[in-house]
């Protein structure tokens, strides 16, 4: 094949083969084609898109571009969940380990946060000790005796969409539903998984801003599941504000471990409960109530025997930032909003995320909530808490701020957490 015909078949409109598509895939991912030419393609892609048939095919190329782990031989079923990622989005934290707890095997591999949103192995480097990368043979032992991994994806993992999401990354081609769809689904289902719960995220603080846009998103990639064997079922919640009262990583990883211990934000706590009972329905274990295994303490004792196998430890004091500022409600009323958006920005900014790939984030840096859309405020009151530890940050985060939160007369209708299920 020659790669300029087959860019023009997609610019035109056109369809490309299974065996076409074959060979873009393998032939990018060995460095016979070269970047600028994928990077057409997938401009090409975005305006055109491909037919169900392309996009199968494109994900199954994907997957075959480098490993597949296997757990069949584990005693028990698996499931895992994808967040299509927010702000103060930390639920893999106790969800791992409580549907661990509830007699389902969780492989979860996660990534880095890039730009506002977290990302989960940022989180959990916040505790002492703790450790991302683990080989095949550490990740399955830890299945059999644990039930719950949360670790990095080795690079053996559907090389093509490391290469290619780089690509994306810089040529203004991520915002393009089946290239996302094949991206996230290339790497679950190489992952091994056999039931897969997507959180498809909608709002201001989401890739994906309106219910019509998730909906689809959605809806593609539980066909792309389903296609390849995957039990995989989504759920569309909301992320027009935070999750929880907390964004930022050791900040996160402590609102975490309150809902281990039985407290913790409700939307957190209802987030985290409503995900479990999906996954374990997809795995086919209906047997255990969720809620029983948080109330327990046994989601609690996984947490730990989770953290410590990967060389954490799950007494150790987590870092704080060495700096905090306050913005106080400069009115009293009801805050009306507080936006997503806004949130992460400025949490990135105080340096709890990265703008690089290859720079450090802070443990300790963050914004931390005092009060949720609907809450009652008093003018002076407390409404977030900064934290950092390098205070010339403070200035960035406020300006990201300024115009994040609404306070009013009455409080807002209570949208619920979940918008739509599609399975
Ligand atoms: N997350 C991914 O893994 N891939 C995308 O394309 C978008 C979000």
């Amino acid at each position: 094949f020659n790669a300029v015909e087959l860019i023009k078949v997609k610019r035109d409109g056109g369809t490309l083969t299974p065996e076409q598509v074959d060979w873009l895939i393998g032939a990018y991912t060995s460095g016979v084609i070269a970047e600028e030419q994928m990077s057409a393609l997938a401009m090409a892609i975005f305006f055109r898109g491909l037919s169900p048939a392309e996009l199968n095919r494109w994900t199954a190329a994907m997957i075959a571009s480098g490993e597949r782990l296997d757990f069949s031989t584990l005693s028990r079923p698996t499931a895992d969940k994808h967040s299509t990622g927010g702000v103060g989005d930390k639920i893999t934290l106790p969800l791992v380990p409580l549907v661990a707890a509830c007699g389902v095997a969780v492989p979860q591999l996660s990534g880095r946060g890039l730009g506002h949103t977290g990302g989960t192995l940022d989180k959990l480097e916040a505790i002492p000790g703790w450790r991302a990368a683990l080989t095949n043979a550490e990740m399955l032992h830890q299945l059999e005796e644990v039930g719950a991994v949360i670790c990095a994806a080795g690079s053996g993992l559907a090389p093509a969409d490391k290469k290619l999401y780089a690509l994306r990354d810089v040529t203004a081609t991520v915002e393009s539903i089946p290239l996302i769809a094949s991206s996230i689904m290339s790497k679950k289902i190489a992952e091994g998984t056999g039931a897969l719960v997507l959180d498809v995220k909608v709002g201001s603080g989401a890739f994906m801003k309106t219910a019509e846009q998730a909906a689809e998103l959605a809806r593609t990639m539980v066909a792309l599941g389903r296609d390849a064997g995957v039990t995989t079922v989504a759920l569309l919640t909301g992320m027009d504000t935070p999750l929880g009262l907390t964004a930022g990583n050791a900040l996160e990883v402590r609102e975490s471990v309150e809902v281990l211990a039985g407290g913790g934000p409700s939307d957190v706590v209802e987030l985290t409960l409503t995900l479990a009972r999906e996954m374990l329905a997809a795995a086919g274990r209906t047997d255990r109530d969720p809620a029983d295994l948080l109330s327990s303490g046994a989601a609690m004792d996984v947490w730990r025997r989770m953290i410590a196998a990967q060389g954490g430890d799950p007494d150790a004091e987590l870092p704080r930032a060495r700096e905090t500022d306050v913005i106080v409600a400069p009115t009293d009323g009801v805050l009306t909003s507080l936006d997503a958006m806004a949130v992460g920005v400025a949490a990135w900014r105080l340096g709890a995320g990265r703008a690089r790939k290859e720079d450090p984030v802070q443990a300790g840096a963050g914004v931390e909530l005092h009060a949720k859309p609907g809450h009652r405020v008093a003018a002076g009151q407390p409404l977030l808490t900064l934290h950092t530890d390098d205070p010339s940050r403070f200035a960035g985060a406020r300006e990201s701020l300024a115009a994040a939160y609404t306070i009013g007369e009455s409080a807002p209708a209570q949208r619920s957490i979940v918008l739509d299920r599609i399975d």
